[in-house]
This record gives structure tokens, sequence and C-alpha cells, in this order.
């Protein structure tokens, strides 16, 4: 047992959870779950793989999890717990973060468990019961337990009604169970609200987790730390000196392996309804009165809640599909050619929409966000692009270079803030042009930052909300998004742009009418 357990389970017999930023004596203590287990339904999927056991097995690492802790995977293949625990080994051997040790290996994996079966079977979830009552019984778990629904949303309703039937959906006296559902949460407002009864009929409100995995970056987090703890960025974060934002979610990668999930879905739905517009909210809200749930949200929502859509969406609005071409030196397919891909799709690949926000703080300033597969390279980033210095005391030669002045929140890969304005160039000659000013996270820090799963599962074993988006904020995104859905619907074919460019020229028109450009990260 490491250092860090102890002190948890000293401050914290009981798992349950205190507020840490709300008691300064524990702001920098690591936060340990107290004892549980987490059930992951849709275990052999792409996210389990690939994200959610590594991201376990990084937290057991770290000394995150306690000794009484529990894994189980509930699936068809018709797997022991010894061979669910090499598969678990496998996928933490090729992604996990940390360095693979066979001395956290040991005691992990004598806490796996597999249960057979399907989501229509009652008695498979009879033994998914017992085998949680045996993990109560032999490892200490304590009635806590956390269900991770890895699992397309069509399932939900069935896995719920069975984890209700079997008697593991409720809290009880001293115990608490969980719930984590993962987005798609619906593709429109009416689907959404249906999927919040279904989960509502079963679960509490506040032992239901939504993951939005962007709010689990550290670089997302780091937003608030930038404007809320320091002096020099509030004061200019409005619209006396704003002249707009544009959030950009760039990846290279094409629609890879998930064609039967994004076909139909699409860019929009699939990116800018979740993760964009959570980072619109945090860029654009208020200062919360704390950063408990109930305060931050509040915040958000208000954000959410004072959008307005563009009256010509023609105008303000761009919709791509990537056709061939190249990526890096790799020559890729188009979209239409992809495998598992309707070949008259008109799925959008790339969508970049402008958003105004009907508050004092931001009135005239447009948020400009985009996103889209293919394109020049993977980066995320959020850009508060200042207006020009009314005036400019030099002949015009001098600043003929020099653009806006920005701050730029490198979510990823290169994770850190740049500082772009304007500075002499050297020579006997007075001329300004853009220079850049860095802080990266890589360099400042030397603690590596954690995989947002592994913050994520953590808060949620925690019962730690204030990371995971609510009802009403996805019913708002939904509101955003619908009428520009229904707007594309009548629009026929997406413009095609090639692999590995910026995207359709829809989408600079978009902004050059406003009188802008896009960045190139
Ligand atoms: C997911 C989307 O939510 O985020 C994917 O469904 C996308 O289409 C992924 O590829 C990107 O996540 P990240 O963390 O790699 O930026």
């Amino acid at each position: 047992m490491n250092i860090a357990t102890n002190i948890a389970n000293l401050a914290n017999p009981e798992g349950g959870w205190v507020n840490p930023l709300r008691d300064p004596r524990d702001m920098r203590l690591p936060r340990v779950a107290g004892p549980c287990s987490l059930v992951i339904f849709g275990v052999t999927g792409d996210l389990a793989r690939k994200k959610l056991l590594p991201a376990v097995y990084d937290l057991y690492n770290r000394g995150l999890l306690p000794a009484g802790f529990g894994l189980i995977g509930f699936g068809r293949r018709p797997w022991s717990n010894e061979e669910f625990a090499n598969f678990v080994r496998k996928c933490v051997e090729e992604r996990s973060r940390t360095p693979f040790s066979e001395s956290t290996w040991g005691p992990l994996s004598a806490s796996i468990r597999f249960v057979q079966g399907e989501f229509d079977d009652a008695e498979a979830f009879s033994r998914l019961s017992d085998t949680v009552s045996e993990l109560d019984r032999d490892r200490g778990t304590r009635g806590n337990h956390a269900f991770y629904m890895s699992v397309p949303p069509r399932a939900f309703p069935l896995v719920s009604k069975q984890l209700a039937a079997c008697g593991l959906a409720h809290s009880t006296e001293g115990a608490w169970r969980r719930v984590i559902i993962e987005k798609p949460f619906g593709h429109d407002l009416a689907s959404a609200q249906e999927l919040n009864r279904v989960v509502s009929e079963v679960f509490a409100p506040e032992s239901v987790f939504r993951i939005d995995h962007y709010l689990g970056k550290e670089t997302v987090q780091n937003l608030l730390a930038l404007r809320f703890a320091n002096t020099m960025f509030e004061p200019v974060w409005n619209a006396n000196y704003v002249d707009h934002v544009q959030i950009t979610m760039a990846e290279d990668l094409g629609v890879a392996g998930r064609a039967g999930y994004y076909d139909g879905i699409g860019a929009a739905r699939d990116v800018i309804q979740n993760h964009l517009l959570q980072l619109m909210a945090l860029t654009a809200m208020e200062e919360p009165v704390s950063f408990s749930a109930q305060d931050l949200i509040a915040e958000k929502t208000k954000v959410l809640s004072a959008v307005r859509l563009p009256k010509d969406l023609a105008a303000h609005t761009a919709r791509g599909q990537y056709a061939a071409g190249w990526q890096g030196s790799e020559k890729v397919v188009g979209y239409l050619d992809e495998a598992g891909i309707d070949p008259k799709s008109t799925t959008e690949t790339y969508a970049a929409i402008r958003l105004d926000v009907d508050t004092r703080r931001w009135a005239g300033v447009p948020f400009y966000l985009r996103t889209g597969k293919r394109l020049g390279k993977r980066v995320t980033e959020i850009a508060v692009v200042f207006k020009r210095a009314p005036h400019l005391p030099f002949e015009t030669t001098a600043t003929r270079e020099l653009g806006n002045n920005a701050v730029v929140i490198r979510v990823q890969p290169d994770e850190g803030v740049t500082l772009r304005f304007g500075a002499k160039v050297p020579g006997t000659a007075m001329e300004v042009r853009d220079v850049n000013m860095d802080f990266s996270y890589g360099s400042s820090f030397t603690e590596a930052s954690p995989e947002a799963y592994e913050r994520l599962i953590l808060d949620v074993l925690l019962g730690d909300p204030p990371l995971f988006p609510t009802t009403r904020e996805v019913e708002l995104s939904w509101e955003i998004l619908d009428p520009i859905e229904e707007f594309w619907a009548t629009q026929g074919q997406p413009q095609p742009y090639r692999s590995g460019t910026w995207g359709p020229a829809e989408a600079d028109e978009m902004l050059n009418r406003d009188g802008r450009h896009w960045r190139m990260p």
C-alpha cells in the first residue's frame, strides 16, 4: 500500500467524498477512491480496450485506487476470470500511460472478474449480482459499485432495467451505486430527452455521470486556472478587447473503423454538440462562486442559454466531407470510399459554425467553432483573438506584418498556452512583427498529464461531479445544434475537401464574410 492510499483511507475511511476545492488542507493531497468496484458493459469495445482499461491500470499504478477494489467485465465472450484478466493485461501493456509493472498488475489482476452474458439475459445479471456480492465479501468493495455503459445508447434502457431488476441500481444505506454514460447523448433534443427519461427512471440524478472526456483533459481544466487564478487575463476577456474566439478541434485521422457509429451522425453531432460547446462555455462563462459542481455548472448553463444562432445559416455555417488525398506520406481514400460508409452518404466530416453569446461581456464577439477529420494535423486549441490597437503610432509599413494579439490555449497535443503579440524586428528600421511567447506543460512541469479518462473515472468513484455535464447542459446543446442540423439536412451533399488540407472552401468563405480568417494552428 502506498502513502497516497494510506492518507486517503485515514482521512476518508468510508470512501465518502469531501470536496477538496472547499478544504484548503486537502487541495494538494492526492484524491484516492474509497472501496468500490467498476463494472464495464461493452468491455471488448474500442473505448474500453484503448482508454478505460488502461486508465484503470494507470490509476491503480498511481496508488489512486484502494486495496478494496474490483474490476468486472460484462460481455458475450465465453471467458473465465483468467481469460478476461489476460485480455485486460494485453490492453494495458499496449496502451497504459504509466509503465507496466508486475507488482502493480499482481494485486490488480486478483480483483478482476468476468461475467458472461447478453444484455437481455436476466440470469446473467443475477450472476453479475452474485459477483458483486462476492467482491464485497472477499475484496472489501463494501457495496459501492459504478456501472460504465460503454455501449450504444440503444442498449441503455435494457441494461438499466436489468440492473434495477436484480437490485443493483439503487444505492443502499452507507453504500453507493453510480452509472456512467458515454456520449452520444441522443442525436437531437427529442432523443436526448427520451434517453434522460429512461435513465432517470432507474438511477437517481446524482448517481448519473455523463462523460465528456474533454472536460477531463488537464489543459481544459487549466483554462479555469488561467482565467480565474490570474489577474492579467480577466480584465481583457470581454467585448471591449476581444475581437472573436476560434475553437478548433482538428483530427488527422479519418473515420478509422467507426463507420457504423459515425455515418449519419457527422462532425457536428459527434464533437460540436459536446466537446466544443463545453470548451466554449468554459471560455465564455463568468467566474463561478466556487468550483463546486453546482456553481460551475450554473455558469456554464448560463452561457449555453445565452447562445444565439446566426439568422443566415447558409452564410455562417459550413460543412465538408473529406475526399481522397495525402495524410503525410500516406495516400488515403475519401470518406465515401471508406469501408462501411454509404457511398451516397451526406454525413459531414467537417463542420464550422458561428455562434454569438448574448451577454454584456460578449456582445458582438463571434465564437467560431470548427472540427474536422482528415485535416492538416491533429490539434485542439482555443484562440481568443484580440482587437487591433485603436491607434498605431508607426508608419503603416512598420506594422504591415502585425496581426491581432491572441491568447491561445493549446489543448493538445502540445499542451500549453501561447501569447501572440507584436515585437520589433531587430535592426535600424522600425518594423513590428508577430511573435509567440509559450508556456508548455512539458517543459514547465515534471509531472506528466494524466489521461482524461483517468481523471474522470477517479471522479466517478469519488462521487465528485463538477466535470460531468448535466441533463440541462446536454439539452441546451441540442437546442443550439438542432436548427443547424435541420438546415443542413436540406442542403444535400457537403462540400468535398482534400484529405490533409484545412477543410472546405466554404469554411474560409464563412470567415472572410465577417472580415476574418481561420488561424493556422
Ligand atoms: C470523440 C469522438 O468524442 O473524440 C471522436 O467521438 C474523436 O470522433 C475523439 O476522434 C477525439 O478525442 P481526442 O481526445 O483524441 O481529441
